[in-house]
This record gives structure tokens, sequence and C-alpha cells, in this order.
């Protein structure tokens, strides 16, 4: 076991973590929402009113950063990473290149960014960032995802989670089966229970350090389009169910993902998963908290709507839902 990589996780996991790592083409896609365009200045000029918020380091641990904004600084000249620092958050890099598809006519996808990796790991490191991100994806469908995706993205995951920690960097490692289309609870379950297996075993046989990792997957939730939904509390217990089958106890943390899921219902469903998790602590031994980009920043990036004169109103905004989200990670909501 690593200590410092166990150290780094630990003070990762402690409150929440933000993902304000939207690729180019995600954060186009967001911003356009509102009414803006996307481009370097304005993408700074977005993502500085979050991180500047002022007492964002009472509810938010760390940051995950995309190598645009790792490079930029805020309208004071420092660079975010430091600006983070200095404040008692952790600064972190996602690392992976985005998703390729199989082939055109299948939904079976693998990440690309392998090539280089160390290289990028030596760069990132002088830049200050401690942990970083990658992340696969499976969406349920007829077949899919098939026995060879959910191996090869399980190695790929492997071996970045091992490129990771041997730059002394903490990986965050997510395997993501997405809520899109129309599947029942207990096909997410089966699913996700086979990605995660695969994905410890692959991480077990790269040698990979389970103490300085942290998981990031998705919760067990029926399908997007799916007419019935389940409850919170049904949520709650299947995916702690799915998580005590798969995640080994060395591993420090979970930090959940909301894939979607509206701020409030992700909040409701982190706080009932952890008021179960706090009556069974022995079953459930890590920390479980979030690391929510739409959930965290849906309401803020609305009430900014790209106006100078919003700026306040959309930090307390995002304040007042990042401050949930801890209190939800404690299940003391
Ligand atoms: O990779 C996905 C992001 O880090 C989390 O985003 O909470 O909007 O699903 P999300």
């Amino acid at each position: 076991m690593n200590n410092n990589l166990n150290k780094t996780a630990q003070e990762v996991l402690s409150r929440t973590i933000l993902a304000a790592d939207e690729s180019t083409k995600t954060i186009a896609k967001r911003l356009s929402t509102v009414g803006v365009e996307s481009n370097p200045e304005n993408n700074r000029q977005y993502r500085q009113i979050l991180f500047k918020a002022d007492g964002i380091e009472n509810y938010v641990s760390g940051v995950i950063l995309y190598d645009e904004t790792v490079r930029q600084s805020d309208d004071d000249g420092v660079p975010f990473p430091k600006a983070l620092t200095d404040k008692g958050v952790v600064p972190g890099i996602k690392v992976d290149k985005g998703t390729v598809k199989f082939s055109e006519d299948k939904v079976d996808s693998y990440t690309d960014g392998l090539d280089g990796l160390s290289d990028r790991y030596t760069e990132y490191k002088n830049m200050g960032t401690r942990f970083s991100k990658w992340r696969a994806v499976y969406t349920i469908a007829d077949g899919s995802p098939t026995n060879e995706s959910i191996q090869r993205n399980a190695e790929d995951l492997a071996v970045y989670a091992k490129a990771s920690q041997d730059a002394g960097i903490v990986p965050i490692v997510e395997p993501e089966v997405l809520m899109d289309g129309n599947h029942s609870l207990e096909q997410d379950k089966e699913v996700t229970t086979k990605v995660l297996t695969a994905v410890f075993d692959a991480l077990k046989k790269q040698g990979v350090d389970l103490s300085g990792i942290i998981l990031k997957p998705n919760m067990i939730t029926s399908g997007k389009d799916n007419s019935q939904q389940a409850d919170v509390e049904t949520v709650a217990r299947e995916t702690l169910e799915v998580l005590k089958q798969t995640v080994p106890f060395a591993v420090p943390g979970i930090a959940f993902l909301s894939g979607g899921q509206s701020p409030d219902l992700a909040t409701d469903h982190l706080n009932a998963i952890n008021r179960l998790k706090n009556k069974n602590q022995s079953d459930y031994p890590w920390r479980v908290t979030a690391s929510y980009g739409r959930a965290l920043q849906g309401e803020a990036l609305e009430a900014w709507g790209g106006k100078k004169e919003n700026i306040e109103k959309a930090q307390k905004v995002f304040l007042d839902r990042a401050e949930k989200v801890y209190k939800a990670s404690l299940g003391e909501l």
C-alpha cells in the first residue's frame, strides 16, 4: 500500500468532487443551453464562477479539470490549479480523450487516450494536479454491452490506473453504465455487476494499489425512458447491494456520477444510500460521496445565463447545491 496515494484519495473524498472536466464538445453543448457561445475565454469565465465561489472549500474537496482549463488562470492571473489548492481544494485532471465506437453500427465503445499517457502525467503533475479521471462508457441495448467491450474497457481502465499511480497521481476509475434507454433496474443491476467485477479483476491483474484509487460508478436505476421508475429507497438498496458484491474493502471510497439525474434526485439518492450505509457500516466500509457534473452545475449555469450581473446569484445557487450534496454524502439531509 502506498500511503501517499491513500492519503490523497481520502483528502479528495472528504467532501464532494466537482466534475468540471467537460470536453470541448460537451462544454459547448452545456453553454448553448443558456445561449452562450463556447470558446476558451467564455469557458474560463464560466468555470471561474464555480471555482471562485466564496466557501466552495466547505463542501467541495476536489475539482476535475479539462486540459484547456488546467492551463488557464483566474482574473488575478493565478493558475486555476493553484487557486484551488490555495483554498484547500485538490485539483484533478481528466486524461482520457473520449469514447470511440468499435464500429459505426454498434453502440459499444472503448475510450481513447492511452498513447503518450505517462508524458502527459509528467506535465499535469508539474501543473499541480494530484488526481486524474478516465471514463469508460457502456450502453444497455440489444446484445450490448458485449463481453468483449466489458473486457476491453476493464483492461484499459486498469492500464490507465497503473500509469496514474506510477506518476504518483490518484486515479478515479469511472465505468459508467448509461441511464439512456428503457431498461429495467434489474438489467442495470446485472450489467453494472458484470462491469464492476471485470474492472476489479483487471485492476488486480495490473497490480493497481486498490487503497489508492477512487471508484466513480453509476447508481443502480431504471433506464431514463422506462415508465416504471424505481423509488429512491430501492435505488439506494440495490446500489449498495451491487457495491457490496463487487467493491473490495481496500478501496477508500466511491464517488457517484449523476448521469443525467436531476440535481434533486441525485442528491436524494446519495442521501438515501448514505443513510442505509450508516446503519450497516461493517458491510459498507467505504466513504460514499458524489463527483457530479450536471447535478452540481445545472442550476448555477441556468442562474448565470451568461450575464455578469447574475454571477453572485449563480454562485449562491451553486453553493446551496454543493452544501446539500455534501450533507447527503453524510446521510444528513
Ligand atoms: O464523466 C462524467 C462526469 O465526470 C460526471 O458528470 O455527473 O453530469 O454525469 P455527470
